[in-house]
Protein backbone atom coordinates (compact mmCIF):
# COMPACT_ATOMS: atom_id res chain seq x y z
CA UNK A 1 0.00 0.00 0.00
CA UNK A 2 1.23 3.70 -0.47
CA UNK A 3 2.35 5.24 2.29
CA UNK A 4 -0.09 7.98 3.21
CA UNK A 5 1.35 11.37 3.53
CA UNK A 6 -0.18 14.11 6.30
CA UNK A 7 -2.23 16.59 4.59
CA UNK A 8 -2.60 20.18 6.02
CA UNK A 9 -5.69 22.15 4.35
CA UNK A 10 -4.55 26.24 4.11
CA UNK A 11 -7.45 28.90 3.30
CA UNK A 12 -6.19 32.77 3.49
CA UNK A 13 -8.18 35.37 2.74
CA UNK A 14 -8.47 36.69 -0.57
CA UNK A 15 -5.99 39.85 -0.04
CA UNK A 16 -2.26 39.94 -1.32
CA UNK A 17 -1.00 41.09 2.89
CA UNK A 18 -2.76 37.38 3.75
CA UNK A 19 -2.09 34.79 0.11
CA UNK A 20 1.91 35.90 0.04
CA UNK A 21 2.50 34.82 4.01
CA UNK A 22 0.33 31.46 3.57
CA UNK A 23 2.00 30.63 0.55
CA UNK A 24 5.64 31.21 2.33
CA UNK A 25 4.19 29.34 5.00
CA UNK A 26 3.25 25.77 3.11
CA UNK A 27 6.60 26.22 1.07
CA UNK A 28 7.96 26.48 4.59
CA UNK A 29 6.04 23.77 5.73
CA UNK A 30 6.44 21.25 2.56
CA UNK A 31 10.48 21.60 2.54
CA UNK A 32 10.88 20.77 6.37
CA UNK A 33 7.85 18.04 6.50
CA UNK A 34 7.15 15.42 4.25
CA UNK A 35 3.19 16.70 4.24
CA UNK A 36 0.96 17.41 1.40
CA UNK A 37 -0.43 20.82 1.07
CA UNK A 38 -4.04 21.80 -0.24
CA UNK A 39 -4.10 25.45 -0.63
CA UNK A 40 -7.38 26.81 -1.26
CA UNK A 41 -8.80 30.07 -2.77
CA UNK A 42 -10.72 31.36 -5.24
CA UNK A 43 -10.68 30.92 -8.94
CA UNK A 44 -8.74 33.81 -9.89
CA UNK A 45 -6.65 33.94 -7.17
CA UNK A 46 -5.57 30.26 -7.70
CA UNK A 47 -5.19 31.55 -11.59
CA UNK A 48 -3.00 33.78 -10.30
CA UNK A 49 -0.44 31.67 -7.54
CA UNK A 50 -0.11 28.73 -10.50
CA UNK A 51 2.55 30.80 -11.96
CA UNK A 52 3.99 31.72 -8.63
CA UNK A 53 4.57 28.58 -7.14
CA UNK A 54 7.89 27.40 -8.03
CA UNK A 55 8.55 24.56 -10.35
CA UNK A 56 10.00 22.22 -7.71
CA UNK A 57 6.73 22.35 -5.73
CA UNK A 58 3.82 19.84 -5.12
CA UNK A 59 1.76 22.62 -3.30
CA UNK A 60 -1.81 21.55 -4.49
CA UNK A 61 -3.69 24.56 -5.67
CA UNK A 62 -7.68 23.54 -5.40
CA UNK A 63 -10.34 26.31 -6.13
CA UNK A 64 -13.16 26.86 -3.93
CA UNK A 65 -16.52 27.96 -6.07
CA UNK A 66 -16.55 32.04 -5.76
CA UNK A 67 -18.57 34.23 -8.29
CA UNK A 68 -18.26 37.95 -6.93
CA UNK A 69 -21.15 39.17 -8.86
CA UNK A 70 -23.25 37.00 -6.15
CA UNK A 71 -22.29 39.01 -3.21
CA UNK A 72 -23.14 42.88 -4.96
CA UNK A 73 -19.38 42.72 -5.86
CA UNK A 74 -18.21 44.00 -8.92
CA UNK A 75 -17.61 41.81 -11.62
CA UNK A 76 -14.76 39.40 -10.69
CA UNK A 77 -13.40 40.96 -7.77
CA UNK A 78 -11.88 38.42 -6.12
CA UNK A 79 -9.14 40.18 -4.61
CA UNK A 80 -8.72 43.50 -1.86
CA UNK A 81 -6.62 44.76 -4.82
CA UNK A 82 -9.06 45.19 -6.32
CA UNK A 83 -12.21 45.66 -4.64
CA UNK A 84 -12.90 49.57 -3.91
CA UNK A 85 -11.85 50.23 -0.16
CA UNK A 86 -15.53 50.47 1.19
CA UNK A 87 -16.36 47.20 -0.58
CA UNK A 88 -13.36 45.82 1.61
CA UNK A 89 -15.76 43.92 4.64
CA UNK A 90 -18.51 42.97 1.44
CA UNK A 91 -15.61 40.95 0.42
CA UNK A 92 -15.25 39.83 4.15
CA UNK A 93 -18.97 38.75 4.20
CA UNK A 94 -18.49 37.15 0.91
CA UNK A 95 -15.57 35.21 2.33
CA UNK A 96 -17.90 34.20 4.90
CA UNK A 97 -20.52 32.61 2.61
CA UNK A 98 -18.36 29.80 1.72
CA UNK A 99 -18.40 27.87 5.02
CA UNK A 100 -20.85 25.38 3.70
CA UNK A 101 -18.81 25.02 0.63
CA UNK A 102 -15.21 24.92 2.88
CA UNK A 103 -16.84 22.32 4.38
CA UNK A 104 -17.97 20.22 1.47
CA UNK A 105 -14.73 20.16 -0.04
CA UNK A 106 -12.91 19.04 3.23
CA UNK A 107 -15.48 16.04 2.99
CA UNK A 108 -14.34 15.59 0.21
CA UNK A 109 -10.35 15.37 0.76
CA UNK A 110 -11.51 13.52 3.67
CA UNK A 111 -13.39 10.88 0.97
CA UNK A 112 -10.26 10.89 -1.33
CA UNK A 113 -7.96 9.80 1.06
CA UNK A 114 -10.43 6.73 2.46
CA UNK A 115 -11.72 8.64 5.27
CA UNK A 116 -8.02 9.90 6.80
CA UNK A 117 -8.66 13.91 8.49
CA UNK A 118 -6.28 16.28 7.46
CA UNK A 119 -3.83 16.73 10.00
CA UNK A 120 -4.65 20.24 10.54
CA UNK A 121 -6.47 23.10 8.90
CA UNK A 122 -4.99 26.64 8.91
CA UNK A 123 -7.74 29.50 8.52
CA UNK A 124 -7.09 33.33 8.33
CA UNK A 125 -7.37 35.85 10.75
CA UNK A 126 -10.35 36.89 9.18
CA UNK A 127 -12.03 33.37 8.86
CA UNK A 128 -13.08 32.68 12.18
CA UNK A 129 -16.25 30.63 11.44
CA UNK A 130 -13.48 27.83 10.05
CA UNK A 131 -12.45 26.68 13.79
CA UNK A 132 -16.40 25.67 13.77
CA UNK A 133 -15.95 23.62 10.81
CA UNK A 134 -12.92 21.89 11.62
CA UNK A 135 -14.33 21.73 15.16
CA UNK A 136 -17.17 19.63 12.95
CA UNK A 137 -14.91 17.65 11.18
CA UNK A 138 -12.89 16.28 14.23
CA UNK A 139 -9.99 17.95 12.64
CA UNK A 140 -7.02 20.49 14.67
CA UNK A 141 -7.49 24.00 13.58
CA UNK A 142 -4.98 27.10 13.45
CA UNK A 143 -5.46 30.38 12.91
CA UNK A 144 -2.23 31.90 11.18
CA UNK A 145 -1.14 35.31 11.11
CA UNK A 146 0.83 37.31 8.51
CA UNK A 147 0.94 40.18 10.87
CA UNK A 148 2.85 40.09 14.29
CA UNK A 149 1.50 39.97 17.61
CA UNK A 150 1.20 43.82 19.54
CA UNK A 151 -0.72 45.24 16.07
CA UNK A 152 -2.82 42.20 15.59
CA UNK A 153 -3.15 42.64 19.76
CA UNK A 154 -4.53 46.01 19.10
CA UNK A 155 -6.48 45.29 16.22
CA UNK A 156 -8.24 42.14 18.12
CA UNK A 157 -8.76 44.27 21.40
CA UNK A 158 -10.49 47.39 19.56
CA UNK A 159 -12.77 45.45 17.15
CA UNK A 160 -13.99 43.69 20.63
CA UNK A 161 -14.27 46.74 23.28
CA UNK A 162 -14.50 49.86 21.20
CA UNK A 163 -13.08 51.70 23.57
CA UNK A 164 -13.08 55.26 21.74
CA UNK A 165 -16.55 55.34 21.07
CA UNK A 166 -16.96 57.10 24.69
CA UNK A 167 -14.05 58.64 24.67
CA UNK A 168 -14.97 60.46 21.58
CA UNK A 169 -18.27 60.99 22.99
CA UNK A 170 -16.32 62.50 25.98
CA UNK A 171 -14.83 64.59 23.90
CA UNK A 172 -11.37 63.07 24.60
CA UNK A 173 -8.13 62.32 22.42
CA UNK A 174 -6.90 59.17 23.69
CA UNK A 175 -7.82 55.87 25.38
CA UNK A 176 -6.29 52.50 27.47
CA UNK A 177 -7.47 49.24 25.76
CA UNK A 178 -9.60 47.53 28.83
CA UNK A 179 -8.12 44.18 28.39
CA UNK A 180 -4.73 44.99 27.06
CA UNK A 181 -3.13 48.10 28.93
CA UNK A 182 0.24 46.88 28.42
CA UNK A 183 -0.36 48.31 24.31
CA UNK A 184 -0.21 52.04 26.88
CA UNK A 185 -2.30 54.86 25.68
CA UNK A 186 -3.78 55.32 22.26
CA UNK A 187 -4.79 58.42 20.42
CA UNK A 188 -8.02 58.59 18.27
CA UNK A 189 -6.25 59.85 15.18
CA UNK A 190 -3.97 56.75 14.97
CA UNK A 191 -7.00 54.48 14.05
CA UNK A 192 -8.06 53.93 10.63
CA UNK A 193 -11.18 55.08 9.18
CA UNK A 194 -12.99 52.24 9.43
CA UNK A 195 -12.35 51.77 13.19
CA UNK A 196 -12.66 55.22 13.77
CA UNK A 197 -15.70 55.60 12.70
CA UNK A 198 -16.95 52.27 14.13
CA UNK A 199 -20.02 52.20 16.49
CA UNK A 200 -20.85 48.38 16.99
CA UNK A 201 -23.69 48.84 14.34
CA UNK A 202 -21.63 49.44 11.47
CA UNK A 203 -20.69 45.91 8.92
CA UNK A 204 -16.82 45.82 9.75
CA UNK A 205 -17.79 45.87 13.69
CA UNK A 206 -21.08 43.26 13.03
CA UNK A 207 -18.39 41.04 11.14
CA UNK A 208 -15.76 41.32 13.40
CA UNK A 209 -17.82 40.86 16.52
CA UNK A 210 -19.15 37.71 14.82
CA UNK A 211 -16.25 35.96 14.07
CA UNK A 212 -13.39 37.52 15.95
CA UNK A 213 -14.47 35.35 18.91
CA UNK A 214 -14.77 32.09 17.20
CA UNK A 215 -10.82 31.94 17.86
CA UNK A 216 -11.56 30.37 21.21
CA UNK A 217 -12.50 27.21 18.88
CA UNK A 218 -9.37 26.86 17.46
CA UNK A 219 -6.47 24.88 18.92
CA UNK A 220 -3.77 27.76 18.38
CA UNK A 221 -3.12 30.43 17.09
CA UNK A 222 0.23 30.96 14.60
CA UNK A 223 2.32 34.20 14.39
CA UNK A 224 4.69 35.22 11.17
CA UNK A 225 6.90 36.78 14.34
CA UNK A 226 9.54 36.43 16.55
CA UNK A 227 9.02 35.82 20.70
CA UNK A 228 11.60 38.25 21.58
CA UNK A 229 10.84 41.51 20.39
CA UNK A 230 7.34 40.95 20.08
CA UNK A 231 6.01 38.92 23.19
CA UNK A 232 3.31 41.53 24.67
CA UNK A 233 1.22 40.99 22.21
CA UNK A 234 1.71 37.20 22.08
CA UNK A 235 0.97 36.83 25.79
CA UNK A 236 -2.20 39.17 25.30
CA UNK A 237 -3.38 36.42 22.81
CA UNK A 238 -2.06 33.24 25.45
CA UNK A 239 -4.28 35.35 28.31
CA UNK A 240 -7.41 36.22 25.67
CA UNK A 241 -8.14 33.19 24.72
CA UNK A 242 -6.51 30.48 26.57
CA UNK A 243 -4.79 28.96 23.60
CA UNK A 244 -1.35 27.84 22.46
CA UNK A 245 -0.06 30.62 20.82
CA UNK A 246 3.21 30.20 18.70
CA UNK A 247 5.84 32.22 17.12
CA UNK A 248 6.93 30.93 13.98
CA UNK A 249 8.05 33.92 12.19
CA UNK A 250 10.36 34.84 10.65
CA UNK A 251 8.93 33.08 7.34
CA UNK A 252 9.36 34.99 4.02
CA UNK A 253 9.28 33.74 0.37
CA UNK A 254 12.80 33.81 -1.35
CA UNK A 255 13.13 36.42 -3.76
CA UNK A 256 12.72 34.52 -6.81
CA UNK A 257 9.38 33.22 -4.87
CA UNK A 258 8.10 36.67 -4.81
CA UNK A 259 8.81 37.62 -8.01
CA UNK A 260 6.87 35.56 -9.11
CA UNK A 261 3.90 36.34 -6.17
CA UNK A 262 4.31 40.10 -7.15
CA UNK A 263 1.97 42.28 -9.40
CA UNK A 264 3.44 44.00 -11.63
CA UNK A 265 4.80 47.76 -10.68
CA UNK A 266 8.49 48.23 -10.22
CA UNK A 267 10.41 45.03 -10.90
CA UNK A 268 12.87 44.49 -7.67
CA UNK A 269 16.03 45.06 -10.36
CA UNK A 270 14.47 48.79 -11.00
CA UNK A 271 14.04 49.69 -7.10
CA UNK A 272 17.13 48.61 -6.26
CA UNK A 273 19.19 50.12 -9.19
CA UNK A 274 17.40 53.38 -7.99
CA UNK A 275 18.40 52.78 -4.22
CA UNK A 276 22.00 52.13 -4.93
CA UNK A 277 22.67 55.56 -6.73
CA UNK A 278 21.40 57.35 -3.40
CA UNK A 279 23.46 57.29 0.25
CA UNK A 280 23.40 54.84 2.73
CA UNK A 281 20.41 56.18 5.09
CA UNK A 282 18.82 58.45 3.25
CA UNK A 283 15.39 57.45 1.31
CA UNK A 284 11.72 56.85 2.72
CA UNK A 285 9.85 54.09 1.61
CA UNK A 286 5.73 55.48 1.61
CA UNK A 287 3.36 52.49 1.41
CA UNK A 288 -0.19 51.79 3.32
CA UNK A 289 -0.31 48.39 1.78
CA UNK A 290 -2.40 46.65 -0.93
CA UNK A 291 -5.86 47.27 0.90
CA UNK A 292 -6.01 50.72 1.81
CA UNK A 293 -5.91 53.82 0.50
CA UNK A 294 -5.51 57.41 1.17
CA UNK A 295 -8.42 60.74 0.84
CA UNK A 296 -7.38 63.23 -2.27
CA UNK A 297 -6.65 65.53 0.56
CA UNK A 298 -4.51 63.95 2.39
CA UNK A 299 -2.80 62.74 -1.11
CA UNK A 300 -2.04 65.93 -1.88
CA UNK A 301 -0.55 67.27 1.39
CA UNK A 302 1.86 64.02 1.42
CA UNK A 303 2.96 65.08 -1.75
CA UNK A 304 3.56 68.67 -0.94
CA UNK A 305 5.42 67.81 2.65
CA UNK A 306 7.83 65.16 0.82
CA UNK A 307 8.82 67.93 -1.92
CA UNK A 308 9.26 69.91 1.28
CA UNK A 309 11.17 67.65 3.05
CA UNK A 310 13.94 67.48 0.25
CA UNK A 311 14.53 63.81 1.04
CA UNK A 312 14.27 60.81 -0.81
CA UNK A 313 11.16 58.84 -1.63
CA UNK A 314 9.71 55.67 -2.96
CA UNK A 315 5.91 56.04 -2.87
CA UNK A 316 3.61 53.52 -4.40
CA UNK A 317 0.80 55.32 -5.40
CA UNK A 318 -2.92 54.01 -5.70
CA UNK A 319 -6.18 55.74 -6.95
CA UNK A 320 -7.19 57.79 -3.51
CA UNK A 321 -10.55 56.72 -2.16
CA UNK A 322 -13.53 57.51 -3.98
CA UNK A 323 -11.66 56.74 -7.42
CA UNK A 324 -11.98 53.72 -9.04
CA UNK A 325 -8.99 51.53 -7.21
CA UNK A 326 -8.13 49.60 -10.82
CA UNK A 327 -8.31 52.85 -12.76
CA UNK A 328 -5.40 54.38 -13.79
CA UNK A 329 -3.12 56.38 -11.49
CA UNK A 330 -3.78 60.08 -12.57
CA UNK A 331 -1.03 61.82 -11.09
CA UNK A 332 -2.38 65.06 -12.74
CA UNK A 333 -5.48 65.15 -11.03
CA UNK A 334 -4.12 64.06 -7.68
CA UNK A 335 -0.56 65.22 -6.98
CA UNK A 336 0.33 69.08 -7.04
CA UNK A 337 1.32 70.34 -10.70
CA UNK A 338 4.11 69.18 -12.37
CA UNK A 339 5.61 66.74 -9.12
CA UNK A 340 6.02 64.01 -10.54
CA UNK A 341 8.10 65.79 -13.58
CA UNK A 342 9.86 67.21 -10.99
CA UNK A 343 10.44 64.29 -8.67
CA UNK A 344 11.96 62.40 -11.86
CA UNK A 345 14.42 65.18 -13.01
CA UNK A 346 15.71 65.81 -9.96
CA UNK A 347 15.48 62.08 -9.37
CA UNK A 348 14.30 62.88 -5.62
CA UNK A 349 11.29 60.46 -5.68
CA UNK A 350 10.19 57.33 -7.38
CA UNK A 351 6.72 57.10 -7.85
CA UNK A 352 5.48 52.84 -8.08
CA UNK A 353 2.08 52.34 -9.39
CA UNK A 354 0.25 49.67 -7.18
CA UNK A 355 2.80 47.49 -5.89
CA UNK A 356 6.53 47.68 -4.90
CA UNK A 357 9.13 44.40 -4.00
CA UNK A 358 8.72 45.55 0.10
CA UNK A 359 11.05 43.40 1.30
CA UNK A 360 14.07 44.69 -1.22
CA UNK A 361 13.16 47.92 -0.50
CA UNK A 362 13.30 47.97 3.40
CA UNK A 363 16.34 45.45 3.44
CA UNK A 364 18.21 47.80 1.29
CA UNK A 365 20.71 50.14 3.08
CA UNK A 366 19.46 53.60 1.61
CA UNK A 367 16.36 53.04 2.74
CA UNK A 368 15.94 54.63 6.62
CA UNK A 369 12.30 55.30 7.22
CA UNK A 370 8.95 53.05 6.53
C1 LIG B 1 -20.74 35.15 -12.39
O1 LIG B 1 -22.13 35.32 -12.40
C2 LIG B 1 -22.58 36.21 -13.40
C3 LIG B 1 -24.05 36.47 -13.17
O2 LIG B 1 -24.74 35.31 -12.88
C4 LIG B 1 -22.26 35.61 -14.78
O3 LIG B 1 -22.69 36.48 -15.80
C5 LIG B 1 -20.76 35.41 -14.86
O4 LIG B 1 -20.41 34.77 -16.08
C6 LIG B 1 -20.22 34.58 -13.71
N1 LIG B 1 -18.77 34.63 -13.74
C7 LIG B 1 -18.01 33.55 -13.76
C8 LIG B 1 -16.55 33.77 -13.81
O5 LIG B 1 -18.46 32.42 -13.73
Amino acid sequence: MAEKRENVVMFPFMAQGHIIPFLALALLIEKTRNYKITFVNTPFNIKKLRSSLPSDSCVQLVEIPFNSSDHDLPPNTENCDVVPYHLVVQLLEASASLRPVFKQLVEDIIRQQDGQRPLCIIGDIFFGWMAGVAEELGVFHAVFSGAGGFGLACYYSIWLNLPHKQVKKDGGDHFLLPDFQEASKIELTQLPLTMSVADGRDSWSIFHHKYLPEWTKSGGILFNTVEEFDDIGLVYFKRKLSKPVWAVGPILLSTENRIRASMGGATPEYCKAWLDSKPENSVLFVSFGSMNTISPSQMMELAKALELSGRHFIWVVRPPIGFDINSEFKANEWLPEGFKERMRESEKGLLVNKWAPQQEILSHKSTCVF
